[in-house]
């Protein structure tokens, strides 16, 4: 069968035909994404779990029976182990004791830098044809023998693209208009009178599909094992809600001790004839605030915001797998198109802002502004080359904050003496 290549000539006809307006199949796509095997996400769920269990902590994990969530002190019983061998392996141990079983995973890929770069590849091309989201994007697995989405016929903010790993997958759509006449459809699993109106998707292993936010949707099997790769991209933000809630914290900066009075003193509330005329003095003192604002310092503020938004690169957050930094380490980028970004202030040209991972930094070191720059450049640096005098600790908590967002990672000394 011919593959359908994501180039750029499909993303532009998904931008115009298909985002926000009506779902897609594609058969046999050829991207970076569909080609983690089986094997692979078995070794990624392994990991994930034994951390989850060492933390004692499931939260990342989701596990349904006949369609009911389960406790999560219950989750950790329930994780693949290595000794499952496989995703197969892992089915076959479930399938034994529950006849409906879904295990969610919404953050495999955190455990995995690798593997979430071939995630970005996809999400990158697609941020650059439709935007990039104003909340962000989310990718889980979902596996199980269930043989139906455990929470019913629904609709979420998100525009959903689905990839199936292992087995058949069937989803049921209906329009936003169907669904806005029949609101009998929330949550239900008895639809057989509405599957007239409905839009059957079947897909396997290679095919991709996408449905826009307002579609109603439910997951369908037969009981069989699948296992499916979903990505959310939330669109339920607009940008009058991003812009102030920018303009919300430079606010909350500015007007200090002001901001926080939880009672407004007047002097008259209003004249006998009912007319308001007087500004409460909190608020002559907060006006005078603002007219007193540079223009720059705003823009600055709008600045920050957004590069401090797009250094999650549209997730909910990054793979951290922080490294500990010291004068003697020798560091690079975690990965060459994870860049670190950094902004000269507008208002004080000493000063700049870098970010990563959803991580704002505000500092005034030229050292560490060298280093962030040369790093982005792929090279790897010396730490001692760069941070030094009065400044150095200083700029190694800074630079610790950044590694701790997932920036850097420490280059292996064996490896890099090589020849
Ligand atoms: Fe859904």
């Amino acid at each position: 069968m011919k593959s359908a290549l994501l180039d750029q000539k499909l993303w532009r006809s998904f931008a115009k035909n298909h985002w926000e307006k009506k779902p897609l199949l594609l058969r046999n796509v050829k991207s970076g994404l569909l080609e983690m095997s089986a094997a692979e996400i078995f070794d990624l769920l392994v990991l994930f779990a034994d951390r989850c269990r060492e933390l004692n902590d499931p939260a990342g994990f989701k596990f349904y029976t006949d369609g009911v969530k389960a406790e999560a002190e219950d989750v950790l019983y329930v994780l693949p182990v290595k000794s499952d061998k496989s995703l197969a392996g892992y089915h076959k141990r479930m399938n034994a004791q529950f006849p409906d079983y879904c295990l969610v995973c919404d953050e495999l890929l955190q455990v995995n830098l690798k593997k979430q770069n071939l995630l970005t590849e996809f999400t990158d091309e697609l941020y650059r044809h439709v935007g990039f989201p104003n909340r962000f994007s989310e990718m889980g697995l979902y596996l199980g023998n269930y043989k139906k989405t455990p929470f019913g016929v629904h609709v979420d903010s998100c525009g959903v693209f689905s990839f199936p790993v292992v087995g058949t997958k069937k989803f049921r759509l209906w329009s936003a208009a169907y669904g806005d006449k029949h609101p009998e459809l929330d949550r239900t699993f008895n639809y057989e009178k509405h599957k007239k109106h409905s839009q059957l998707l079947e897909v396997g292993p290679g095919d991709m599909t996408y449905w826009p936010s307002s579609e109603w949707h439910i997951a369908e099997s037969d009981g069989s094992f699948s296992a499916t790769w979903s990505l959310g991209v939330w669109v339920d933000k607009q940008h009058k809600d991003m812009f102030s809630d920018s303009l919300k914290n430079l606010l909350h900066t500015k007007l200090g001790a002001t901001g926080t009075q939880v009672t407004t003193t007047f002097k008259s509330l209003h004249g006998n004839s009912g007319e308001v005329t007087e500004l409460p003095p909190a608020y002559v003192q907060s006006l005078k605030l603002l007219q007193k604002m540079n223009p720059l310092e705003l823009q600055d503020a709008l600045l920050q915001d957004w590069m401090k938004h797009i250094s999650l690169q549209g997730f909910k957050s990054m793979p951290v797998d922080a490294a500990k930094i010291s004068v003697k380490s020798k560091i690079q980028l975690r990965h060459e198109k994870s860049l670190i970004l950094w902004q000269q202030s507008l208002v004080n040209k000493k000063n700049h802002h870098i970010a990563f991972g959803g991580a704002l930094l505000e500092g005034s070191s030229a050292n560490l502004l060298k280093l962030v720059k040369d790093l982005n450049t792929g090279k790897a640096c010396a730490v001692s080359s760069y941070l030094k005098g009065p400044q150095l600790k200083k700029d190694l908590s800074l630079l610790q904050v950044l590694a701790d967002a997932g920036a850097c990672a420490q280059v292996c000394m064996e490896k890099s003496t090589r020849p």
